[in-house]
């Protein structure tokens, strides 16, 4: 560790605290009754640099199939959306595009239609804040995911972060805010309101708004954080089993699953740098100071190592090689214990399909049904925190240990019911070396999801566009 920089860093702290509360007071002067103006390009002018850096995040535009790349994935989605298709992360530029795309969404016809509810918008725009403030929560998250479609237009951006009405901001001070009151219970569950954070707090607590876990809850279905008993993965668990929630049921084994989302914020607070208080703004979206010697903080979230000079180079003195080294191995580490853990789960779905076709009782099952719960909640709470490798390996490596430990309680027990029923063979595995071979054994009609989706594409999602340029134009 370079010392200086810390010195340098924590002098900086103190001038940021300062600066802090000037800008919670300024809060104050947000204007009433004035609408949140959720385009980015309405920006540009009054705050270019932080805008085009922003903008560059569209750099980041290739698409990873995950399913493609690791096929374990389709049975353990089984009967739920993210076996249909599910493709690693990019640049935040892309986020509306991509929920509209996914086959996940299906392909609405008309506002009624699901599956999925409006919920599904929450992370994806500064027009959720938007119609939010115009409209209450429930005016936002009532009904299906198509039913306010044309209202929601514009990618992750400035107004999610910032409260753009505010004088703080237009002066073009770092006045962050958060855009959504059900993120603001959240932290107050955990006992940090926002509004009462450190400066760095809330730089990791904007990012947090969207890379957490969270789950829909209620008769509108509104986004909701689990973490009323804490933020770990035994708590979040504790808390999803005495609600009895399931997100879904499994296909073939019949447990009542968990989808873990995306528990970033969660798994970096215990890790080394969380810790430390070393956020996500430090490493994401570093300081940099342009040619004529003022500073603007560089809104191009992506990889650090693409700007090794401003970011880990500001605390670590070792070569970006050297680190980079460091990070891949335990992304191989991470990597092979999930694939050890998939390998555990994959079967005892399997093995669990077995014993109902042998005609195991609820009864038989239910203590079964729920350790593969627990393993594949523990293995996804893991490996959904995309860069857990970075932000906290040793938790993925011991929460993804629990959860080749409990399959392998419910594998145990599977092997005596099904001896009990008269199995004693092992329970042989259908195809699932592709992603198509792993959807085709569980029946999925891929074809007409695609053809349906291109449709939808093609006719309900220029409609939409047309409206929010006539309702945008009168801004
Ligand atoms: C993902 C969250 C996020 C988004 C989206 C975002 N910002 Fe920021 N913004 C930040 C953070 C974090 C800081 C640094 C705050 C600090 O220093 O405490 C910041 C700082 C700023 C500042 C203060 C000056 C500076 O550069 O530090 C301005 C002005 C600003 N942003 C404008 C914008 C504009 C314009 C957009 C949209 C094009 C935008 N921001 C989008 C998180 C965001
Ligand atoms: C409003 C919700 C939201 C906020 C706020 C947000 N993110 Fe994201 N982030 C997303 C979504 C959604 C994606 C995936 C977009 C896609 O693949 O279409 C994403 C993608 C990313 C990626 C992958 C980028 C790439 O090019 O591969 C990184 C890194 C990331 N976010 C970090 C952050 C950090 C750091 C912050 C806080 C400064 C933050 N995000 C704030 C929702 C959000
Ligand atoms: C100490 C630096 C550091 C901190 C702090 C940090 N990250 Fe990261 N993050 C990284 C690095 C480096 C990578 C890329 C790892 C790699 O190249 O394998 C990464 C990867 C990611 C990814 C995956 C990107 C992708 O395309 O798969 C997301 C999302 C992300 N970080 C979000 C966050 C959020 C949200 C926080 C705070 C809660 C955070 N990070 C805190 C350094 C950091
Ligand atoms: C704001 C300062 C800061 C930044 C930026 C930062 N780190 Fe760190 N890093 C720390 C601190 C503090 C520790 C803990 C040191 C200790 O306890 O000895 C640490 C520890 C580490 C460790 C050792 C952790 C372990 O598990 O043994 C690695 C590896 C690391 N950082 C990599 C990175 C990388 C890669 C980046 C850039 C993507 C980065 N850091 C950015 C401050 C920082």
């Amino acid at each position: 560790m370079n010392k200086l920089h810390w010195i340098t860093k924590s002098t900086a702290v103190l001038a940021i605290v300062a600066g802090a509360l000037a800008s919670a007071l300024s809060f104050a002067a947000t204007e009433p009754n004035t609408l949140i103006d959720p385009r980015n390009d309405a920006y540009q002018q009054q705050h270019p640099d932080q805008y085009h850096s922003w903008k560059a995040t569209s750099e980041s535009e290739h698409i990873e199939d995950a399913l493609a790349e690791d096929p374990n994935m389709v049975i353990m989605w089984a009967g739920y959306g993210f076996a249909k298709d599910y493709n690693k992360a990019r640049g935040h530029f892309y986020a509306l595009d991509d929920v509209r795309q996914t086959l996940r969404t299906g392909a609405p016809q008309d506002e009624n239609s699901g599956p999925m509810p409006m919920a599904c918008w929450s992370c994806k725009s500064p027009d959720v804040g938007r119609v939010i403030d115009e409209r209450g929560e429930d005016g936002y998250f009532q009904g299906k995911w198509a039913r306010l479609g044309a209202e929601i237009a514009n990618p992750i951006g400035c107004a999610d972060c910032h409260d753009t009405r505010s004088q703080a901001f237009k002066n073009g001070e770092p006045a962050l805010a958060l855009a959504k009151p059900y993120v603001d219970r959240a932290f107050k569950a955990i006992n940090k309101p926002f509004d009462q954070q450190s400066r760095l707090d809330q730089q990791a607590s904007v990012c947090g708004q969207c890379h957490v876990e969270y789950y829909f809850t209620g008769p509108n279905k509104s986004v909701k954080f689990p973490w009323d008993m804490g933020t770990t993965v035994d708590d979040m668990e504790k808390y999803y089993d005495a609600l009895g929630f399931a997100d879904w049921t499994h296909k073939v084994s019949k447990a009542p699953m968990l989808k873990a989302q995306h528990p970033g914020y969660e798994t970096w607070r215990d890790g080394i740098h969380g810790k430390n208080k070393v956020v996500c703004v430090d490493c994401h979206m570093p300081k940099v100071t342009k040619e004529d010697g003022s500073v603007y903080t560089d809104h191009k979230v992506g990889n650090p190592f693409d700007r090794f000079e401003d970011t880990c180079a500001n605390c670590h003195t070792q070569s970006k090689d050297q680190l980079r080294e460091v990070v891949s191995t335990r992304k191989a580490q991470v990597l092979n214990m999930k694939l050890t853990a998939e390998k555990q789960i994959v079967a005892a779905h399997f093995e669990a399909g077995a014993a109902w076709d042998a005609g195991a009782t609820q009864e038989e099952m239910s203590d079964i049904l729920q350790d593969i719960r627990h393993a594949q909640w523990r293995w996804d709470y893991a490996i959904a925190s995309h860069g857990v490798h970075m932000h906290a390996p040793e938790v993925a490596l011991e929460v993804l240990g629990t959860a080749v430990d409990k399959a392998a309680d419910a594998r145990t027990k599977l092997v005596r019911l099904l001896a009990k029923k008269g199995i004693t063979d092992p329970i042989e595995l259908p195809d699932i070396s592709t992603k198509a071979a792993a959807q085709q054994a569980l029946g999925m009609d891929m074809e007409q999801m695609k053809a349906e989706k291109a449709e939808f594409l093609k006719t309900v999602v220029p409609d939409w566009e047309e409206q929010a340029k006539q309702r945008e134009s009168n801004y």
